[in-house]
């Protein structure tokens, strides 16, 4: 696993809650924040963006992935991802099937996805934990297929 040090997983933590004020969540009221660190020391951070359409909705997790990409980062070191119904305390949030893959695409298995219920309370899986056996730009390129 990429090595972390404590205070960088405290930073992520306390930027993703505190995007997570911005969600726009209005028909699942459930509210989630993301916070991306770069490789180039930035933290990007996005939130979940609903639609009246709802299968246009965004979440968290893409949307912080958009933020960076935008700004020209594209390599990243971990994220963090706080989540939870308004008005609640905070749930443990892992992230969709959607937004593993998206994330695959720019994170090796190796990039860890710190889901936290507090500033201070969290797990850490490998996006190769959480989406194993997985279909990324490396098996577009192999000699094998
Ligand atoms: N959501 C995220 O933002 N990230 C996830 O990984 C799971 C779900 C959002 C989408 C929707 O706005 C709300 O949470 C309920 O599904």
């Amino acid at each position: 696993m990429i090595k972390l040090e404590e205070n960088e997983i405290k930073d992520l933590i306390a930027s993703a809650i505190q995007v997570r004020a911005n969600a726009y969540a209005p028909y699942s009221k459930f509210r989630v924040g993301a916070a991306l660190l770069g490789t180039d020391g930035c933290i990007y951070t996005g939130c979940n963006i609903e639609n009246a359409s709802y299968p246009v909705g965004l979440c968290a997790e893409r949307s912080a992935f958009a933020s960076a990409i935008s700004k020209g980062c594209r390599t990243f070191r971990a994220i963090a991802i706080v989540g939870g119904p308004e008005d609640s305390p905070l749930a443990d949030c892992p992230p969709c099937g959607m937004c593993r893959q998206f994330m695959r695409e720019f994170c090796d298995s190796t990039f860890p996805v710190i889901m936290a219920t507090s500033a201070t309370e969290y797990r850490i899986l490998t996006i190769g934990e959480l989406l194993p056996e997985s279909f990324g730009p490396d098996t577009m390129t192999s000699e094998e297929n």
